[in-house]
């Protein structure tokens, strides 16, 4: 896709689901991508496939919740690559559990990867971009931080904080000509929502419009669009990626 080719990505969580896919489309559009994941051999894994597409990758072992941790992987990126064009904070995790009987490690976990983890990644990586003025950063939050859940009340604060967060960043980074938007999945299948009960999924299912639940895939392309010439007048944005699973409620 037209602004892609020859740029260098970095994607959070791209060891498997959501990200891997993320790593592969942008990899069909020509970018290099550095393969960040707290799961070194899901990294590794990412990264051969990228090769196999033909594009260069760096897989690294990164831990988003862990400011130091980043600061680190950004700059081996930027010692591989000199620039970077493309940063997608995908990273992130559930710990569901009523309210009254969440933990407070339930309850901090979850915003210190999601949330915090966002954070991390887009000050480490927008500093250089701002020096280049030039850079497009995309968040992937999720339609529970727009509906709320029951049972995910750390998982949707986590969200919809990113939604809050990439609209303050947009507004600060588009005098340097950096984007940042968020997409909002809807039920998307992977591994993260392959372990929830068969009746929950069926359940799932009838909320959707578009009667089925959307691939990994599908996701990307919204990201392709986002960081291409094709989105580059868009920014501070939320665009949903779920079926029209929100706009139906
Ligand atoms: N699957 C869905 O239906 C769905 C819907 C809406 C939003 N999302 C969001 O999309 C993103 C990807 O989801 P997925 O379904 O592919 O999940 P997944 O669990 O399949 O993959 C998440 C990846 O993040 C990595 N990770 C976890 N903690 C990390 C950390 N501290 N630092 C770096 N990497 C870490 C994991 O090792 C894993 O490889 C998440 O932010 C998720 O909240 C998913």
């Amino acid at each position: 896709m037209k602004g892609i080719e020859g740029t260098t990505a970095i994607v959070t969580g791209a060891g498997r689901g959501i990200g891997r896919d993320i790593c592969l489309a942008l990899a069909g559009s020509g970018a290099d991508t550095a393969v960040l994941d707290v799961d070194v051999e899901g990294a590794a894994q990412t990264a051969g496939l990228v090769e196999e597409a033909g594009r260069g990758a760096l897989a690294l072992r990164c831990d988003v919740s862990d400011a130091e941790d980043v600061q680190r992987c950004v700059r081996e990126v930027l010692e591989w690559r000199e620039q970077v064009h493309i940063l997608v904070n995908n990273a992130g995790i559930t710990r569901d559990n009523l309210l009254l009987r969440m933990s407070g490690e339930e309850w901090e976990r979850v915003l210190r990867i999601n949330l915090t983890g966002t954070f991390n990644m887009t000050r480490a990586v927008a500093k250089h971009m701002f020096r280049k003025r030039s850079g497009r950063i995309v968040n992937i939050a999720s339609v529970i931080g727009q509906m709320g859940n029951a049972g995910q009340s750390n998982y949707a604060a986590s969200k919809a904080g990113i939604i809050g967060f990439t609209k303050s960043a947009a507004k600060e980074l588009a005098p340097r000509g950096v984007t940042v938007n968020a997409i909002a999945p809807g039920f998307i299948d992977t591994p993260m929502t392959a372990v929830l009960p068969e009746e929950v999924q069926d359940q799932m299912r009838r909320m959707i419009p578009l009667g089925r639940f959307g691939s990994g895939g599908d996701v990307a392309n919204v990201v392709l669009f986002l960081v291409s010439d094709l989105g580059s007048y868009v920014t501070g944005q939320v665009v949903n990626c779920d079926g029209g699973m929100v706009m139906a409620r």
